[in-house]
């Protein structure tokens, strides 16, 4: 049943099934004319979603947030999923999915009445991280968290994130690394984790960030290893003594962090240089896929 109508990605929109370069929605979308919608972004591998379970559970509890009602059930997203997935070409994807509130004439307030949500799903090739990326690390910056105050709700308002990425771009790095008050929040597209003495640390799950799948997964994966996992508030210059940083997210998988504003992260001969404990959270994770 795989389509690829014209050599194309096929999406859904809306209940159709087209080309991508067809999908089109109107400029009245509540999405273009206020970001106000949310997503999610789930990878694929050997088609299977992976942790599905947990995307379908974070996407009811971002509609929630947002007061839009679910267009579908659990099972209803799952189906569609399936469906993109065999649709499409790759064995590895993977998948964009996004909820509107539909469209309706400009005004702030919610459509009155309810106008149905605009939902759009896509699927990319997913080129997962090379060994090349996985050895050589990334290089982050610190700059201020300047986002509002529900980084818990997966929004595609991401202005703040977009400009935090451009920001770390722009001095030379792949990734940013936010702080407010003083405090690690995450990082523009991905949450960040410290090493320090053997043991895991990670921010509070709250609303200052977004609970990646891959936060409770790596908790999960600590767990069995025997790691301590310490989930606390992480002051800036603690950073700057890690042993190692980490970094998550769908589509990076989990990585280390090589360099922090330049300098070597960690000591002796891991510094600047992934270190032991992201060796084991990283064979760890592959043995999750390869058992898909
Ligand atoms: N972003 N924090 C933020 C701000 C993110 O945008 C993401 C992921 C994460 C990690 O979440 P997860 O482990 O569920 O991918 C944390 C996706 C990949 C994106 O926006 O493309």
């Amino acid at each position: 049943m795989n389509d690829n109508i014209r050599g194309e990605p096929t999406v859904y929109l809306n209940g159709d099934w087209l080309p991508l370069s067809e999908a089109k929605v109107s400029v009245l979308d509540r999405g273009f004319i206020f970001g106000d919608g949310i997503y999610e972004v789930l990878p694929v591998y050997q088609r299977k979603p992976f942790r599905l379970q947990s995307h379908l559970t974070r996407l009811q509890r971002s509609l929630t947030a947002i007061r839009i009602r679910p267009p579908m059930a659990e099972a209803q997203w799952a189906e569609l999923f399936d469906n993109l997935i065999q649709r499409n070409e790759s064995d590895d994807q993977f998948l964009y999915l996004q909820v509107t509130r539909g469209v309706a004439k400009r005004d702030h307030g919610f459509p009155n009445p309810e106008v149905p949500p605009t939902v759009f799903a896509m699927s990319s090739p997913f080129q997962r991280p090379s060994a090349t990326l996985r050895n050589a690390g990334v290089a982050v910056v610190s700059l201020p968290d300047e986002r509002w105050l529900h980084c818990d709700i997966k929004s595609t308002s991401l202005l703040g994130n977009v400009l935090a990425r451009q920001s770390a771009i722009d001095r030379g790095a792949p990734e940013a690394v936010m702080f407010r008050d003083g405090f690690l929040t995450e990082g523009s597209a991905s949450n960040i984790w410290m090493v320090r003495d053997g043991a895991l640390h990670a921010p509070l799950k709250n609303h200052l960030i977004l609970e990646g799948i891959r936060y409770g997964l790596l908790q999960e994966l600590a767990e069995q290893h025997q790691i301590p996992v310490h989930i606390r508030r992480i002051r800036q210059q603690e950073l700057t003594q890690a042993d190692e940083l980490l970094m998550t997210s769908a589509t990076k998988e989990v990585l280390p962090i090589v360099t922090l504003d330049q300098r070597p992260v960690g000591r002796g001969p891991h510094a600047g240089k992934p270190g032991p404990i992201y060796a084991k959270i990283r064979q760890a994770y592959d043995q999750l896929i390869d058992a898909l």
